[in-house]
């Protein structure tokens, strides 16, 4: 191979090096579109959790719920953190995590006329 081939294509490989890690850097980690959360030993039917209608329709950005990641674009879960028994390092059982975390905004919405569950039974929703 000439020596400017060679040249060519080691800043071909380079290249395409950088644009996949850019990608990687950029990315947003792709939310679950919908989810049904249930917590181990529930007893009450689980509870369907949208993401589409909570950061398309309403809006909210990922660090209002995935309030702690180092990355909010590249989050996980809440249970790291929250247990699911007892307060860890400061941080609730995640049962009330959940709760207030959920019921505070479903709350606020409902007081501003916004129609979004606040009783047992609409979370807690037999299938
Ligand atoms: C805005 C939605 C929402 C409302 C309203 C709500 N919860 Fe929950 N609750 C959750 C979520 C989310 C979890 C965690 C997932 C799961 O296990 O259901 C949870 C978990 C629980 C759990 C522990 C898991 C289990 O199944 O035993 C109990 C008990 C519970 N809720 C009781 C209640 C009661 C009682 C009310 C009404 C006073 C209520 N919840 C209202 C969302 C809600
Ligand atoms: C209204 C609250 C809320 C908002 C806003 C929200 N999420 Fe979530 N997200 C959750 C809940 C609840 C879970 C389930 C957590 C669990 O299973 O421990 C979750 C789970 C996830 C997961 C799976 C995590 C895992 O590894 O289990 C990803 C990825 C994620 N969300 C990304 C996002 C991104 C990106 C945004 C912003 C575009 C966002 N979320 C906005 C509440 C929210
Ligand atoms: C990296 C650890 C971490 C993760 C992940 C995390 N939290 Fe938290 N959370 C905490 C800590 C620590 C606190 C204690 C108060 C504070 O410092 O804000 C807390 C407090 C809270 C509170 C306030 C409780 C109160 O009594 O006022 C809510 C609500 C909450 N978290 C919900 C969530 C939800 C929902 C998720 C997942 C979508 C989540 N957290 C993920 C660490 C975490
Ligand atoms: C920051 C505010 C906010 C938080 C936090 C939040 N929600 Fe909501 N949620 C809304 C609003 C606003 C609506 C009504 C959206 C609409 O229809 O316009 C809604 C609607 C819903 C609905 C009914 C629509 C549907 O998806 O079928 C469910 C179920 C729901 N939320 C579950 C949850 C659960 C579970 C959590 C906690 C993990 C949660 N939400 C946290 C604001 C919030």
């Amino acid at each position: 191979m000439k020596k400017r081939t060679k040249m060519f294509i080691g800043l071909a490989v380079a290249a395409i090096f950088m644009v996949v890690m850019l990608q990687g850097a950029f990315a947003q980690k792709k939310a679950p579109e919908s989810m049904m959360l249930k917590l181990e030993g529930g007893k009450l039917p689980p509870v369907p959790f949208s993401h589409p209608v909570h950061t398309e329709k309403a809006k909210t950005d990922c660090v209002v719920c995935h309030h702690k990641d180092k990355d909010p674009k590249q989050p996980g879960g809440c249970m790291p953190c929250h247990d699911l028994k007892e307060a860890k390092n400061g941080a609730v059982p995640i049962k009330e995590a959940y709760h207030k975390n959920c019921i505070t905004c479903h709350k606020e919405a409902s007081a501003k006329g916004v129609n979004a569950p606040t009783k047992c039974n609409d979370c807690h929703k037999k299938q």
